[in-house]
């Protein structure tokens, strides 16, 4: 029998543990440091995600076979180097492959050398060559930050003179810090956005099923952009004909070019695209599981999450058969009042038992904590609805139908999570 550790403390992180206990190779599941959710279904572990040199001390101490690496922070700075140079199993890329995610002035580099389709962009480290660029820009523009932000990164606008105002920001405020010395600028792309998910262990490319998060705060996909508001799999517009153009177009050659700079890629590979009408188009790589979109994924995944990512550890994918729940699944994310900007904590939050016992109905933590024998909000999102349906529409009822009988103070949550794929504009939104 195995023993998992698993890094980090948000929705995702729940989300994992929780189908890591449907497995039956696993008998330990730890958590660092986890949340008042993990800690009904795991151990939970007060370590930083930033404590490398602590978190190889617990997996080495509590001989653990496996661990899984949720957030991006550790894998950009290296927490699979570490823990591969004790012979340790570890999930997730090495830093020279999560640079597709943490660097994105060289995942646009390495797009345009794999000739993947993305949208035209340029690179700059120097603010009025920027803002040289920028000022003879006639259509919207987007700019981004190349390092890590945190989801802060990027700007888009549908006025170039507002792309004066972010690069300032970021380039001369430096509101972002280091993650803003060096800037990508690249047009604004039309069209629905879709995520897709694939295992690489190296070679073997897998693509799971589409998911599809709704990263605004407001009803109607308006507002500031959040780490997500919910999710819905799988995303009626990944069609046949889509997966595998993505496959083909923006997989193979990417995961190739990685190779060929030394940094094969290990790990979840999620890519973020844009349907446009010259086809898709790759916004950004992600090094890691989306969240929310493992809650809703990992809700309908019937084989065993443990083989699977000890396959890819052990460049054995090929040999790997992914089975799906064909009922869809939708996530609603709570959070606070206030979210993504200033907002409060401390709330007791009620009802979690009964909303837990409804059918096909899993409630993931991702800012909650124990305080005596309440379960308090901790974070701007705070729960991650999910459940399992007949349909789309039967899922987002059940997920709804849970999230009415939870109470927090000052709760917020997006009353239109998966609409857009029930409607018949959704092609087009
Ligand atoms: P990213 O973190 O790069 O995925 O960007 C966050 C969000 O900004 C995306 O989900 C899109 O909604 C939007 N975005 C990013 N790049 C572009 C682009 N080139 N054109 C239009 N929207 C974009
Ligand atoms: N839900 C978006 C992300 O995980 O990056």
């Amino acid at each position: 029998m195995a023993r998992v550790l698993i890094i980090g403390s948000g929705g995702r992180e729940h989300a994992i543990a929780q189908t890591l206990t449907r497995s039956s190779k696993v008998d330990l599941i730890l958590c660092a440091p986890g949340n008042a959710g993990t800690s009904s279904v795991a151990e939970n572990a007060g370590i930083n995600i930033h404590d490398h040199a602590a978190l190889v001390t617990l997996a080495t101490e509590r001989r653990i076979d496996l661990t899984i690496v949720g957030p991006e922070a550790p894998l950009c700075s290296g927490i699979v180097d570490r823990f591969e140079a004790e012979g340790l199993h570890i999930f997730g890329p090495t830093a020279a492959a999560a640079r597709i995610e943490g660097d994105k002035a060289y995942a646009k580099r390495l797009m345009k050398r794999a000739h993947v389709p993305t949208a035209e962009g340029r690179v700059f480290e120097r603010y009025n060559e920027a803002r040289e660029y920028v000022a003879t820009r006639d259509t919207g523009v987007v700019v981004k930050a190349a390092g890590l932000a945190a989801g802060k990164g990027v700007t888009v606008c549908p006025d170039p003179s507002d792309a004066l105002l972010a690069l300032e920001k970021i380039m001369v405020d430096q509101t972002l810090g280091e993650a803003g010395e060096t800037v990508v600028v690249e047009e604004l792309l039309q069209g629905p956005e879709l995520s897709i998910f694939a295992l690489v262990d190296g070679h073997t490319i897998y693509m799971l099923d589409s998911a599809q998060d709704h990263k605004q705060i407001g009803e109607g996909d308006t507002g500031a952009n959040t780490g997500g508001m919910g999710a819905y799999s799988p995303a009626p517009i990944a069609t046949r004909e889509v997966l595998a153009n993505v496959e083909r177009h923006v997989l193979v050659p990417i995961v190739d070019a990685l190779r060929g700079d030394g940094a094969p890629y290990r790990g979840l590979l999620y890519v973020g695209l844009m349907l446009t009408a010259a086809g898709p188009k790759v916004l950004e790589f992600n090094c890691r599981f989306g969240d929310p979109e493992a809650q809703v994924l990992l809700a309908r995944l019937e084989s065993d999450l443990y083989e699977l990512l000890e396959a890819v550890v052990e460049g054995r994918l090929d040999q790997a058969e992914v089975r799906w729940n064909p009922k869809p699944a939708v996530c609603v994310v709570m959070a606070s009042q206030g979210y993504p900007a200033q907002y409060e904590t401390g709330k007791i939050i009620d009802g979690l038992d009964r909303a837990g016992a409804m059918s096909d109905v899993q409630i993931l933590h991702s800012g909650t904590k124990r305080v005596g024998k309440n379960i308090v909000t901790s974070g701007g999102r705070v729960l991650g609805v999910t459940a399992l349906g007949s349909d789309l529409a039967d899922a987002r009822q059940r997920a709804y139908a849970a999230v009415e009988t939870i109470h927090f103070e000052n709760a917020y949550y997006r009353r239109d999570i998966a609409e857009k794929a029930l409607s018949p504009t959704q092609s087009t939104s």
